[in-house]
């Protein structure tokens, strides 16, 4: 199979761990006799330097042309205690995720065997722990409008919602909730916003397409406390931007390390594949991030992308191995032997070419 993947590497560590995700690939491809095609589009304060814009237009068409993107990270330092900064290397991503329509945001959180005493949550607490958020991501706060009024002194941001936008992503909770264990979580605060009670109405009306899903409907406050109580006692939750942008980032404390969590963004005609950590800027070329979420974020590509799901069980079981023998980076390795980014992605290659 021919495969044309955009890769767009971006800031801080963004580089080092794309490296080796493009290792890994290129080992699969070689293994299951695929052809990979990679094109290098810049992104972030990497493009704000190079022309002006985080997300410049060549690197669009580049997106546009491929089947698949890879991603890394964005953001620069420079830019975060400067509010008066105008153009941010953020505004990249989000101009990217709307002009790709990548309006559902997968984000998995489990755990690993080997790692479970890596997590700041007790081992029998998070055992098991297997649960997939949908967040949508083109809509909402991000996305309303804001501005100031007042000479300056108010400012706003508005949370806008319409039923279609509700409907495609709670589209994708129910039938990847019938892919799983048929439990569904919508995650709103419709006892205050009229987004959320739009949310709750759209979805309830959907329940009848998906007789065999059991919806439950909680608020995002009590969702965010039992996230770390019972985080077993969740499989597919959807939720809206914001809520998901927050939620997320607490649920990769469960797996023990933020450098472990892949993401997926799908829209109807794109889909783009990152880790969910960010630029990590002070290890920026220090060869000691951790690659295993980008490498796993290629695994999601393979398999949703391309439907190639053996190459991505593959890729899985080549990061279990690592993890089981120790063979991480020193944001796992508790003081002991620790490894390189490259390494790491070393390792992987020569598991795969063993396999
Ligand atoms: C994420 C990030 C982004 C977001 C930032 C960098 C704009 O935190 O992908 O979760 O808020 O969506
Ligand atoms: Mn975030």
């Amino acid at each position: 199979m021919k495969l044309n993947i955009a890769l767009l590497a971006g800031d801080g560590i963004g580089p080092e761990v794309v490296d080796q995700a493009v290792k890994v690939s290129d080992a699969i491809a070689e293994k299951f006799g695929h052809q990979i095609n990679w094109s290098s589009a810049l992104t972030g304060a990497a493009a704000i330097d190079a022309v002006g814009e985080p997300y410049p237009d060549e690197t669009h068409q580049v997106c546009l042309d491929a089947d698949a993107i890879l991603f890394g990270a964005i953001g620069h330092p420079r830019f975060d205690n400067d509010p008066s900064a105008k153009v941010r290397p953020e505004q990249g991503l989000l101009k990217m995720r709307q002009k790709l329509g990548l309006f559902a945001n997968v984000r998995p959180t489990f755990t690993f065997p080997s790692l479970l005493d890596k997590s700041p949550l007790k081992k029998e607490r998070i055992e098991g722990t297997d649960l997939v958020f949908l967040r949508e991501l083109t809509g909402g706060i991000y996305f309303g409008e804001r501005g100031r009024k007042d000479d300056g002194n108010t400012a706003f941001d508005t949370c806008t919602y319409t039923r279609e936008e509700v409907k495609r992503i709670a589209k994708k909770g129910f039938e990847l909730a019938m892919t799983r264990s048929k439990r569904l979580c919508c995650v709103d605060k419709a006892n205050v916003l009229e987004s959320s009670r739009l949310w709750r109405e759209t979805v309830q009306a959907m329940e009848k397409d998906y007789p065999e899903v059991e919806v439950a409907y909680e608020f995002v406050d009590a969702v965010a406390m039992r996230l770390v109580q019972w985080p077993n006692s969740y499989d597919v939750l959807i939720t809206e931007n914001l809520f998901g942008d927050i939620l997320t980032d607490e649920a990769s404390v469960i797996s023990g390390s933020m450098g472990l969590m892949p993401s997926a963004s799908v829209g109807t005609d794109n889909a783009l594949y990152e880790p969910i950590h960010g630029s990590y800027p002070q290890a920026t070329g220090l060869n000691i991030a951790n690659p295993l979420a980008t490498v796993l974020s290629a695994a999601m590509m393979f398999e949703m992308s391309f439907n190639l799901s053996e190459e991505g069980a593959l890729i899985r079981k080549v990061v279990d191995a690592a993890l089981t023998n120790g063979f991480v980076t020193e944001d796992l390795a508790d003081g002991g032997k620790s490894y390189g980014t490259n390494e790491v992605g070393d390792y992987l290659v020569k598991l795969i070419k063993e396999a």
